[in-house]
């Protein structure tokens, strides 16, 4: 049987993309009009740029990082192409900026002012910046400044360092930050090469995702990308940084007090390289470094090139997080070499990267710790599932009508879509399965796709060759219907069933919690015994497990969390403080979006509040959006 043929699929994804209830469309259609449709479908709709006519390639960067007044001050020179010939403007995306002036070079190399506009700035979007670049420029400089609420750098004083002795700046461009950093045109659909040259107080040491200055430490950095990348994947850090190699062409940033149990925690990053080289690949992008950020990096990992962001939660000492590590490196593959061309196919960066991931983490350790991470990967999944705002949200591809792009960042898009790849991969046999993503991501290599193109891809170089392993009802449910379909598997873990017999005995009363057979257990085990934990436990039962097990205050941040989303539908008021402490001194998204939602929803509102109040200062400008919107919902 025939799978999805291009026209038809387009008129599937249309259908959806419109909400429209028409018939597929006819194989007989007039090009243009495909073509039409097509643009539709693929077009991003959270950038202003007009990359349709003229497409930024290439951005240089020259600016001072100013921590007295928390602003990068400088120039952007874009270099552009005209996609449609003839084009005379230029739109870009900025937000909170101050453009001082713009100009662009004309045919004989001399640069000239030009006329731009600013829109009216959205308070989600920022501004249009159109710029009339006449009918021959292809380059254009923009002097400007940075704004000190910008949300896409964090400015952290002295204070809030570990060191206390110098300031420190870091950024988060994902999803659409890139333009509270510099002008230019902010859509994963759009790849540009950069080079940058930063100037910074002369004892601090400045990072970009890319090729590493390795002179000395004297506040002139330059740095270029040879590859290209979308917006999303630019990326600064710049303070009293250290360096720690782990091989030759592997090592980690941070500051000095973690800098050691950094290397320590990490230093299996080798072997999941290898293991990925193995899988999909030869990794193309030279060195692959790690920064472990101060704890209000709002994220788990962020997978900025060559230099991956992490949050120092995973320095749990017994190497039990670093699936985030496996996470982050595989998005060299999937996500930085082939990316979602529109945040409405954000499945394609982090559902194929689940599955990365959980395939490195089964070659290096083992099916039963991969087959942990899926059961504990696929709870998550399930709970946001039933939690989604609206059915559509539950679909991989997701709705046009998106209110912003971050929406599209749910389970759905990491573990509904690493079950569809493992769905796949049962389907075809492993064999296969490997072989067609290692040709994938290298036809792909240096692309941004959508969602079509991946399932065009699928079935042209594997489903007519095996036509019967799947059906295209079977793969339109996977991708176009909301839910989690009944061929997903179903992950059986034997450790995990042992901890829930153990469990099941304690809350029957046949054993204490100090009898509890815990010894070898690792943190999967313990966030199994702790997630599932049933509603309605006496406050003896959790001071007995608390006593038992110093789960108060544990130092694990994952263990801590799961403990403390426990306590607070518990109303278990010993584990106050230290959950004050935890939401005073993480700033990581995962945890504490949950934690305050938790307590909004359990009747502590004014105790989160004033938690807030007082941890605010110190997360992150996007975490302090998010808990303002949590707790004050508009
Ligand atoms: N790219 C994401 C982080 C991200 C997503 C930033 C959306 C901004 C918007 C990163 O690769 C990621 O998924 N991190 C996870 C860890 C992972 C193991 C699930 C995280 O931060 O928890
Ligand atoms: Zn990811």
């Amino acid at each position: 049987m025939r799978f999805f043929k291009p026209a038809l699929l387009t008129a599937t994804a249309l259908t959806l993309a419109l909400g429209a209830c028409s018939a597929p469309t006819p194989e007989t259609q007039a090009p243009a009009i495909e073509q039409t449709i097509q643009k539709i479908i693929k077009h991003d709709k959270f950038t202003y740029a007009n990359y349709d006519q003229v497409q930024v390639t290439h951005l240089d960067l020259d600016l001072d990082v100013k921590f007295d007044e928390k602003v990068l001050d400088g120039m952007a020179t874009l270099d552009f192409k005209r996609i449609v010939e003839g084009s005379t403007e230029l739109v870009l995306d900025s937000r909170n900026l101050l453009v001082k002036a713009v100009a662009i070079e004309n045919a004989d190399g001399e640069w000239t002012p030009a006329d731009y506009t600013l829109g009216e700035a959205d308070a989600a979007f920022g501004s249009r910046f159109s710029i009339n670049i006449g009918e021959t420029a292809t380059k254009v400089r923009i002097g400007y400044r940075t704004s000190p609420d910008a949300e896409g750098l964090q400015w952290l004083s002295p204070a809030q360092t570990a060191g206390k002795k110098h300031p420190y700046l870091f950024s988060q461009a994902q999803t659409i930050n890139a333009r509270t950093m510099a002008p230019l045109q902010d859509t994963p659909a759009v790849r540009i090469t950069y080079t940058a040259t930063l100037r910074t107080p002369p004892e601090l040491l400045a990072l970009m995702s890319a090729e590493q200055d390795t002179g000395p430490i004297d506040g002139e950095y330059h740095f270029s990308m040879p590859q290209p990348i979308p917006s999303y994947l630019l990326a600064i850090a710049v303070g009293d940084i250290k360096f720690k190699a782990i091989n030759d062409h592997i090592g980690v940033y941070a500051e000095q007090y973690i800098l050691d149990a950094s290397a320590a925690e990490f230093e299996d990053t080798p072997l999941m390289e290898q293991s990925n080289a193995k899988l999909y690949g030869p990794y193309r992008w030279g060195r692959y470094d790690l920064i472990v950020l101060p704890p209000s990096f709002p994220f788990g990992g962020m997978e900025n090139p060559r230099l991956s962001f992490m949050t120092p939660t995973l320095i749990a000492g017994d190497k039990s997080l670093t699936n985030v590590v496996a996470h982050e490196l595989a998005h060299s593959w999937s996500g930085n070499l082939v990316t979602n061309s529109n945040w409405r196919d954000a499945w394609l960066n982090e559902g194929f990267t689940s599955y990365v991931e959980n395939r490195v983490m089964e070659d290096l350790y083992g099916k039963d710790r991969a087959v942990m991470e899926q059961a504990l990967s696929l709870e998550d999944l399930k709970r946001d599932i039933a939690d989604a705002a609206r059915p559509e949200l539950t679909q991989l591809k997701l709705p046009v009508d998106m209110a912003h792009p971050d929406d599209a960042f749910s389970q759905v898009a990491y573990v509904k879509g690493q079950f569809f790849l493992m769905f796949l991969e049962q389907r075809f046999g492993r064999a296969n399965f490997d072989a067609f993503l290692k040709q994938y991501f290298d036809h792909f290599a240096f692309q941004s796709i959508t969602t079509e193109d991946f399932i065009t891809y699928l079935h042209d170089e594997l489903h007519v060759k095996n036509p019967d392993a799947l059906t295209k009802e079977e793969l339109n449910e996977w991708v176009y219907q909301p839910g989690l379909p009944a061929t997903a598997a179903d992950p059986q873990s034997s450790a995990f069933e042992n901890v829930s017999a153990q469990q099941a005995k304690w809350l029957k009363g046949d054993t204490s919690a100090a009898n509890i057979e815990t010894a070898g257990w690792s943190t999967h085990e313990w966030l199994h015994f702790l997630n599932n934990l049933p509603s309605g436990l006496s406050q003896a039962q959790f001071a007995e497990l608390d006593a038992a097990f110093s789960l108060t205050g544990t130092q694990n941040a994952e263990t801590a969390f799961a403990w403390y989303m426990q306590t607070i539908q518990g109303g278990y008021a010993p584990a106050t403080n230290a959950l004050e402490s935890f939401l005073m001194s993480v700033g990581r998204g995962k945890f504490i979006y949950r934690l305050y939602n938790a307590l909004n929803q359990n009747g502590q509102s004014e105790w989160a509040q004033d938690v807030f109040s007082r941890a605010k200062p110190g997360y992150h400008p996007i975490a302090q959006r998010r808990i303002s919107d949590i707790l004050s919902p508009k």
